[in-house]
């Protein structure tokens, strides 16, 4: 008989960086150019960590991760990662902010000398806790949909369909309405991202676009631009390449979940910061659509999926969590896979592994690559 205890095994975290400048991605090809973090991103990732603190740092909550150091970091019980591809420093950023508010300064990190003086680190204590950064071209696991030839295919097979065709006609009466608020960018369709990127930074961050856009332009921009990345970046075929966002990200999630489960190992916290298009991928495959069609789409600025796993009378359990953005800081559990709103260890990982993308390798081949990110040392099986 297992002693099932309050608490949690650990937890990891998917979190999407904050407010940003304008992000252009090639709508063939989603190839990025570089963008700036902003301060209002760095509070609202700041804010985010405060949150994850309270619940899964303090020992009161009923989510606190049994175990795990609080005050002072226990860098061996902690993998934190961020993707350093697509936008530049922007997802780095935000997770220093994020784990700012997590594991905010503390005179704890202090030392005392052989002479009897106490050094308190710099900032009151500040921690230095490493986040890897994460580049594409050593490692794709954070941003595999660029460099990638059969998810380019696949853009362009979504952008030829019948219901892109005929979204894109019932949208065309507003991008012409919208047209001349766009600074001469593009209204076709498939640039729906970065027409929805522009209306939204500019409405953050400029008065004078605030005080001319008319009311629901912003609105119907978002609702377009999520039907075009939830197409772009989910496939009819959970193993479809449009899901390969997350794809690459399954091992990583794998193994760090049975890693909490083994008493012997230390690991009890994992954070990947990433894009908004992990979260549409994730969300696709195990099926949480089903249950709460609204979040098919792009997530706001630093939202959290929260993947717990808990001891169950049978073994480990797997809820997964989310907390849209920063403004409701209420987490929503998601039933996966239509209704399951805690799933076996095991179960979960059957239920996905067929659809992880494990190696270099098999991301090249999955991709038809045979050049970039390190494809051509590598032999396609
Ligand atoms: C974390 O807590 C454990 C148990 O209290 C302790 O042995 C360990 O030294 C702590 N680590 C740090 C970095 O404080
Ligand atoms: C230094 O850290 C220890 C815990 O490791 C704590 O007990 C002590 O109060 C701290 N000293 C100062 C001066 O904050
Ligand atoms: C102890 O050593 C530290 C670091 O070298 C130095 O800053 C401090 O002045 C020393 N304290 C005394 C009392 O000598
Ligand atoms: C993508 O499609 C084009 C034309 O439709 C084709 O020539 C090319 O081989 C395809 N590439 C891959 C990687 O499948
Ligand atoms: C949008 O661009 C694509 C590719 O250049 C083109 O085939 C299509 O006709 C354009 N659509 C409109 C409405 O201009
Ligand atoms: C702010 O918006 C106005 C109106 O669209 C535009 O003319 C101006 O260039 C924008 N300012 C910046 C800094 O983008
Ligand atoms: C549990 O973790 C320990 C320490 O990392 C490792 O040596 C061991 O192989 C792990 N056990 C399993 C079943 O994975
Ligand atoms: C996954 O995405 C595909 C393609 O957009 C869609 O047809 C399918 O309904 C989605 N699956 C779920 C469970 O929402
Ligand atoms: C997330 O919040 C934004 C407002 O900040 C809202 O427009 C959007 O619909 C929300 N998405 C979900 C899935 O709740
Ligand atoms: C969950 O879905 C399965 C299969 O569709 C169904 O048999 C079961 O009754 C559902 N359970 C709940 C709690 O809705
Ligand atoms: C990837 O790893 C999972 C186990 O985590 C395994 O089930 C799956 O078969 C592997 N995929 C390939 C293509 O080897
Ligand atoms: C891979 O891409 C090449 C072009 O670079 C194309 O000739 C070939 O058909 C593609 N293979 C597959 C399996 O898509």
């Amino acid at each position: 008989m297992v002693n099932i205890t309050a608490g949690l095994l650990g937890v990891v975290l998917i979190a999407r960086h904050g407010d940003r400048l304008e992000f252009f991605q090639d709508p063939y090809t989603y190839t990025p150019t570089a963008t700036y973090i902003t301060p209002l991103g760095e509070v609202e990732e700041y804010i985010s960590g405060q949150n994850l603190a309270s619940l899964y740092l303090t020992p009161s909550s009923p989510s606190y991760i049994n175990g795990i150091n609080t005050t002072l970091a226990d860098i061996d019980q902690l993998v934190f990662r961020a993707d350093a591809s697509g936008e530049g420093t922007v997802i780095l950023n935000s997770m220093y902010a994020l784990v700012q508010g997590m594991f905010p300064p503390t005179t704890y990190s202090n030392v005392t000398l052989s002479n009897g003086t106490t050094v308190t680190g710099p900032l009151g204590g500040y921690q230095y806790i490493p986040i890897q950064s994460v580049e594409n071209t050593l490692d794709i696991s954070l941003n595999s949909f660029t460099s990638c030839p059969n998810f380019d295919n696949h853009t362009a097979a979504f952008y030829a369909s019948p219901q892109f065709q005929a979204t894109a006609m019932e949208a065309a009466p507003f991008l012409m309405d919208l047209a001349p608020y766009l600074d001469g960018r593009s209204t076709n369709f498939t640039n729906m991202f970065n027409i929805f990127d522009y209306v939204n930074v500019q409405s953050i961050h400029n008065k004078t676009f605030y005080d001319m856009l008319p009311p629901t332009f912003l609105e119907q921009a978002y609702y377009y631009a999520n039907f075009h990345e939830y197409g772009v970046f989910s496939d009819v075929s959970p193993g479809g390449i449009g899901n390969i966002a997350i794809q690459t990200v399954l091992p990583s999630i794998f193994t760090d979940l049975q890693s909490f489960a083994n008493t012997s190992n230390p690991l009890k916290l994992a954070l990947n910061g990433v894009s908004y298009k992990p979260f549409i991928s994730l969300f696709n495959i195990t099926q949480a659509t089903v249950a709460n069609p609204e979040i098919a789409g792009i997530v706001d600025y630093a939202s959290v999926v929260a993947l717990e796993l808990s001891e169950g009378a049978d073994g480990p359990t797997v809820t997964m969590k989310f907390r849209n953005g920063t403004t409701d800081m209420e987490f929503t559990t998601l039933p996966m896979f239509g209704n399951l709103t805690s799933v076996p260890l095991t179960q979960f990982i059957n239920a996905l592994a067929p659809y992880a993308i494990n190696t270099t390798a098999e991301w090249c081949y999955a991709c038809n690559q045979t050049t970039l990110n390190g494809c051509a040392a590598c032999t396609l099986p």
